[in-house]
């Protein structure tokens, strides 16, 4: 990312994408997943295994299926508290989204239950259970999705870099994956950054080669500022949607913020024989260097780098001239008004009641002035508002905190119209970093369903900053 000189900006960052190619027959795919706690060699070899908690029996599995395959993908809990699988940006079926008590029953010890899917967009996703998710995931309960079927023309070689910090002491053990100060502020943050398991993931590719990085936050707490040195790249897609190709380097843009949740996909072409290309974190004056990248052999490719090997995604465009708009405040919790079941009534609430793995005791955060319920007050609230099913809606999100917000929505991919801050490409998500202060539009077409939205630094969501809209 630190270059020389100015250079003029690429020839290919205004082409258009290709339209998508529509899938071939649908495969099958048939999966097991057993929510266990298994011993990972997280400090090191040398060190005490930590007891994780994972689907499978390596931490992190990634998952491929092509758009339109079937998956059934069956889990069976052998933890001593509930889960469920959250397929985290995936426009899948409402009942198939994995919220405990919100669209399915939680899968208590010894339980299971089977998800049944096929996901409709490509891209990099990933899947995480919906209660106590700082504590769950926190001790490695998730897993990587990827849906291919994007590329029109294949990159030389894929990379999946998935960074996570825990929260360790150096016997090995979790330490407590919420603390006050943390939850009430920026979030608890780990003391072991990691990538793929790993103190920080180092490749030895071949030289000269067009490489896809498909890169996902899945830290509870940490915003990363993701840049490259060393290497020409462009960014392709974000949260598994395509863009058009936008260079990582100073005739684009120099770094990309990525808060938990959120996903980047990066063509690298790697350097010459011999060289070394760096993908960092730039956030903190002390930079953390996420994979290191030693190119070996001879060069693969002579024509210089063509990022625009994607197609066109294919989620409903919304339809910003019928569009109804909705405006929604991200605040610290305020004090006249504690809970739903207050501001909006006795009657009207659910009767559901929540356990302690999805309600914390206490609360520091609300969305326009409610917060999700918490231990005093358990029970499952109504909608923050009612959607019709096909109809756009444009969402005004203000983060009036000191503190920065992946804001995430359920079940669906919005783009992102405007921000008051500026300078990002046009491009779709399922989660936008709201940074302190900052004014986002959104907009999306609704699908029906209970669809959560909240933020998704983990203790933020566990401590009010979260709801949900029913589209009917
Ligand atoms: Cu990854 Cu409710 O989300
Ligand atoms: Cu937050």
């Amino acid at each position: 990312m630190l270059g020389s000189s100015a250079q003029s900006r690429p020839a290919w960052t205004a082409a258009p994408l290709p339209p998508a190619v529509e899938p071939g027959a649908p495969a099958t795919h048939d999966w097991t997943f057993e929510a266990a706690e298994r011993e990972v060699a997280l400090l090191g070899a040398d060190a005490p295994p930590v007891k994780a908690w994972t689907y499978t029996p390596e931490p992190f599995p990634v998952l491929r299926v092509r758009r339109g395959d079937r998956v059934r993908a069956r889990l069976v809990n052998r933890l001593s508290e509930h889960v469920s699988i959250h397929w985290h940006g995936l426009r899948i079926p409402n009942a198939m989204d994995g919220v405990q008590y919100l669209t399915q029953p939680p899968v208590q010890p010894g339980g299971s239950f089977t998800y049944a899917f096929s996901p409709p967009d490509p891209g990099t996703f990933f899947f995480h259970p919906h209660c106590n998710e700082s504590g769950q995931v926190g001790r490695g309960l998730a897993g990587i999705l990827v849906v291919e079927g994007d590329e029109r023309r294949k990159p030389d070689r894929e990379l999946v870099v998935a960074v996570k910090d825990w929260r360790l002491g150096p016997d090995g053990r979790f330490l407590d994956f919420v603390t006050p100060e943390g939850a009430s502020r920026a979030g608890t943050f780990g003391t072991l950054r990691s990538a793929n398991g790993r103190r920080s993931v180092t490749e030895t590719v071949p030289a000269g080669a067009d490489l896809r990085v498909r890169l996902l936050n899945l830290d509870a707490t940490r915003v990363m500022e993701i840049g490259i040195d060393g290497a020409e790249a462009a960014i392709i897609a974000v949260d598994g949607h395509a863009i058009a190709p936008v260079a990582l380097d100073e005739r684009g843009l120099e770094t990309w913020r990525m808060g938990p949740a959120m996903r980047l996909d990066l063509l690298v072409r790697t350097p010459k024989p011999g060289g070394t290309a760096r993908i960092s974190d730039y956030f903190s004056a002390e930079p953390w260097t996420v994979a290191t990248l030693t190119a070996t052999g001879k060069p693969v490719r002579k024509a210089p780098l063509d990022p625009a090997i994607l197609t066109r995604p294919v989620f409903p465009e919304p339809d910003l001239a019928g569009a109804e708009r909705l405006a929604y405040t991200f605040t610290a919790a305020s004090d006249s008004i504690a809970s739903y079941a207050e501001a909006i009534g006795e009657d009207s609430v659910r009767r559901v009641l929540m356990d302690s793995l999805c309600v914390r005791d206490r609360t520091f955060w609300a969305i326009n002035k409610l917060s999700w319920p918490n231990a005093a007050d358990p029970r499952l609230p109504p909608p923050m508002a009612m959607l019709a099913a096909g109809r756009t809606y444009r969402l005004e999100l203000v983060n009036a905190t000191p503190h920065p917000h992946p804001i995430h929505l359920h079940g669906h991919v919005f783009r992102v119209l405007t921000s008051s801050i500026g300078g990002k490409p046009v491009y779709a998500a399922d989660t936008v970093l709201l940074s302190p202060k900052e004014r986002v539009e959104i907009a999306f077409v609704a699908a029906p369903g209970d669809w959560m939205f909240h933020c998704h630094i983990l203790e933020h969501l566990e401590t009010g900053m979260m709801g949900y809209f029913r589209v009917v």
